[in-house]
């Protein structure tokens, strides 16, 4: 059923870059295609050139559109009457004001009722000053609604995710902060939601007493993408664990929310952070990547790519036991990994059950495997189910089968996860975003970990990463389970 949402300014600080390019303007694009959003949402981007004119900027869309496989004969109407260019020059407040007077007169010229989306999609250096400039000049204000989006990463630590919080709320209300973590528009990860508290007869296994541990993987094929001056000073802990796979980790642990609103799922998934134990160094291994081959293909080390220090001790892989300590979880540990440059792309959930406490066929097999739920977020998204049947014939033997359902089986291909989101922040829904006590308890759940990290291992580009990997596991009596 499409929204239709209302007439808005949409405004993009970082608006010639490269998420603007190949994630918002198709997505955005796209919601107005099929008609999910208001003919009047007039996008505006922001950017430091001052000779670009609006003709110059919907070149550049329509070529982004294009690129990303979109019509480009339709989109030449759209960009003409939807599309435009405003620079910020060398980012004064004064810039700012002069901003504020220019989207007064857009939405005077297109009869808009003053709702703005602001949309940060700048490097994290670039937020303070552009939440002080929007703040400082009044743009925080307006006749309509306001909406500030933040992407990630939102700070990195506690401490200046802390300062990040602060300066947001001297001008923004968090209701009006969408702090953007892209696995939530995910399709398969929303459905985690569905999938627990749909299906009663999972809930009651899931527990304690039922689930023996779980395995929460996102490996990558790709390497770093000439993004080294961002990675260097991340790593896979900052980009990827304190977020996406925290993310994952908080929708297979949350209790069932008093409601399906925006309030009530951010409140249990804070509840998980906050019953996160911090995470001890010791239970985290590091890993980066040497040369190797990826799908036949040679792959430099890590510490050879352009822009990487000949010394890195950045990690590009991270594998972690937590554990919840809550009723449901205590004593169920939650093993996490995810890498660059691992032999292929997969993010996948594995729930392994308990073993029955007794083996009735004993006799006549040595071991019975668990039961296993495996839900794969991407590529190839489903689910499979395993358990063990009777081999016909005799003797008795036993094996594993698996009940599946693949998503592309039963529905057309999923919408891209930044379409969801975008029609969310401008819906004014926020259940997909990040609250702010959500980010701070989760930096201080890492912050050992970050403040003091275990040396670094090396894995040849191409494989599963680290042998410490396998060993954190085998110290449990436990392997991670083939993807
Ligand atoms: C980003 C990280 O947030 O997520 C990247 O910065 C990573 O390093 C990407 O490659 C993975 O996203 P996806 O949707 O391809 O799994």
């Amino acid at each position: 059923m499409p929204v239709t949402v209302e007439p808005c300014l949409f405004v993009v600080f970082g608006g010639t870059g490269d998420l603007m390019s190949r994630k918002l303007l198709p997505a955005l694009y796209h919601l107005g295609e099929r008609g999910a959003v208001h003919r009047d949402c007039i996008i505006v981007g922001v950017g430091r050139s001052a000779d670009l004119s609006d003709d110059d900027f919907r070149r550049q869309t329509q070529e982004a559109l294009r690129e990303a496989g979109l019509d480009p004969g339709n989109s030449q109407a759209w960009c003409g009457r939807c599309v435009h260019y405003r620079s910020i020059h060398d980012g004064r407040v004064e810039q700012y004001r002069t901003l504020k007077a220019e989207l007064e007169a857009l939405e005077r010229e297109h009869g808009l009722p003053g709702n703005r989306v602001f949309y940060l999609a700048l490097p994290p250096q670039a937020f303070p000053a552009t939440l002080t400039g929007l703040g400082e000049s009044g743009l925080n204000r307006s006749a309509g609604w306001t909406r500030v989006v933040v992407e990630k990463p939102f700070g990195h630590d506690v401490e200046s995710a802390r300062q990040l919080n602060d300066l947001v709320h001297a001008y923004f209300e968090e209701r009006q902060i969408y702090r953007i973590d892209h696995y939530l528009g995910k399709e398969t990860v929303q459905n985690l939601m569905v999938f627990r508290f749909a299906n009663p007869i999972f809930e009651a296994l899931w527990n304690r007493d039922r689930v023996d541990h779980v395995q929460i993987t996102v490996a990558e094929d790709l390497g770093i993408e000439g993004r080294a001056g961002y990675y260097e000073q991340a790593g896979a802990l900052r980009d990827m664990v304190q977020n996406h796979l925290s993310q994952v980790l908080c929708h297979i642990a949350m209790e069932v929310p008093a409601a399906f609103d925006a309030q009530s799922v951010r409140d249990e998934k804070a509840k998980v952070m906050r019953s996160l134990a911090p995470v001890d160094p010791r239970d985290v291994v590091r890993g980066q990547y040497t040369r190797g081959a990826v799908a036949d293909t040679g792959i430099p080390g890590y510490r050879e790519e352009p822009g990487v220090r000949s010394n890195s001790a950045t990690e590009t892989f991270v594998a972690m036991r937590l554990q919840v300590e809550n009723w449901r979880w205590k004593g169920v540990p939650f093993y996490l990994r995810t890498g660059k440059r691992l032999p292929r792309r997969v993010s996948r959930i594995f729930v392994t059950f308990k073993s029955a406490p007794v083996s009735l066929f004993q006799p006549f097999t040595s071991s019975l495997a668990p039961n296993v739920l495996a839900i794969t977020l991407q590529p190839d998204e489903g689910f499979d189910l395993r358990f063990e049947v009777k081999q016909p014939g005799q003797p008795l033997g036993i094996g594993t089968q698996q009940l599946h359902f693949r998503y592309a089986d039963a529905f057309s291909p999923l919408p891209d996860g930044y379409e969801t989101l975008l029609l969310d922040i401008l819906g004014g829904d926020q259940t997909l975003f990040v609250r702010a006590d959500w980010v701070e308890a989760s930096w201080e759940r890492y912050h050992a970990a970050l403040d003091a990290p275990p040396p670094l291992e090396f894995y040849e580009a191409g494989t599963w990463g680290p042998h410490g990997a396998d060993l954190l596991l085998r110290q449990d009596g436990r392997a991670w389970l083939p993807l």
